[in-house]
């Protein structure tokens, strides 16, 4: 039945009727905010390409969790700033290192708020790159361990999910594996399975002070030119026991994420990363943007394409007028 027996206008001719048809919503529980963590004390730093994000010290990361819970977030993911960095990465399984130290200190305040871990090495190698170095290379089995030591920290820290970022093979196996050796059979692994090269994270790396110090990352995180890869590399972590997949970045992937969908049964999370929030914020304060909605738009179209679950630095905000 053609026009003009079917007049797709009839269903939008009201607020009432749109809302009644909608088919996508974004709700507060979709939301996942990151918090950056450092030691020390009352430290709340601007990060200057992340407009309205800040490197908590931790009593400054308890508040911050706090209001974030009340306004109804119910999940945090935690990167670590430590003081010093070295070539094997260290820092990452340092029991008093800032993100153990602020995984303590959130599930004592705030025992319900799901309390998650990235796990990688980048934020603690002196030269910036997600694992081990053998020579200018990354060397995956050994990054294994040291994986493998970061998560047991973080779950003996009481973290509720581990998250490895680092993008090497093997991983979620070799991660599940030691957390079941040392009991933690029920702390899931949120995969970011198929994570893209590229330029989206620069803020991030600003605000970590990840940046490798050569090269690049084109040698384990996969290259922005494969929708099929992609999914090769979430069927790989689905095997091997990842509990919620993850694709990043989000805006720049959002095919992936509808074919993901399509094909995987698992809670599926995207990662709204530091440039997609940085380009908005700009944007914003230039006055070229409307702000406000082009959030909700970007976190609509995230949910759309088939997220579960947004990890994005837009939380508190969008929370904060959404109540
Ligand atoms: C650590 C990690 C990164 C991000 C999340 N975990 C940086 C990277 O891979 O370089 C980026 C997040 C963002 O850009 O918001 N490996």
């Amino acid at each position: 039945m053609a026009f003009p027996v079917q007049r797709m206008r009839r269903l939008r001719a009201t607020p009432t009727l749109r809302r009644m048809v909608r088919e996508t919503s974004v709700t507060v529980d979709d939301l996942i905010a990151p918090l950056f963590v450092q030691n020390g004390e009352g430290l709340r730093e601007p990060i200057l390409s992340m407009p309205g994000q800040f490197r908590f010290s931790i009593d400054q990361a308890r508040i911050e969790a706090r209001e974030l819970y009340e306004l109804g977030i119910p999940a945090v993911i935690l990167f670590g700033i430590p003081n010093s960095k070295d070539a094997s990465g260290v820092g990452a399984y340092d029991a008093d290192g800032p993100v153990p130290q602020a995984i303590r200190a959130l599930k004592s305040a705030l025992p319900e708020m799901c309390v998650i871990a990235d796990v990688c090495a980048c934020e603690y190698t002196s030269h910036g790159h997600c694992g081990i170095l053998h020579g200018e290379q990354v060397d995956n089995d050994q990054t294994l361990e040291l994986l493998q030591r970061a998560a047991i920290c973080y779950a003996q820290a009481g973290a509720d999910i581990v998250a490895p970022s680092d993008m090497m093979d093997g991983r979620v196996a070799a991660i599940r594996q030691s957390l079941d050796a040392s009991k933690y059979f029920d702390v899931p692994i949120l995969s970011y399975a198929a994570k893209f090269a590229g330029a989206f994270y620069g803020p991030f790396r600003d605000a970590a002070g990840s940046t490798p110090s050569f090269g690049d990352r084109r040698s384990y995180q996969m290259d922005a030119a494969n929708r099929r890869e992609a999914m090769r590399e979430m069927a790989l972590d689905v095997e091997e026991g990842a509990d919620i997949l993850m694709v990043k970045p989000a805006l720049f992937c959002l095919d992936i994420l509808r074919e993901a969908r399509d094909r995987f049964d698992l809670p599926l999370c995207a990662y709204n990363v530091s440039s997609e929030y940085s380009m908005i914020k700009a944007a914003g304060q230039l006055g070229w943007i409307d702000e406000a909605r082009l959030i909700d738009e970007t976190l609509l179209s995230i949910k759309r394409a088939g997220a579960d679950l947004i990890i994005t630095y837009h939380a508190k905000e969008w929370a904060q007028r959404n109540q």
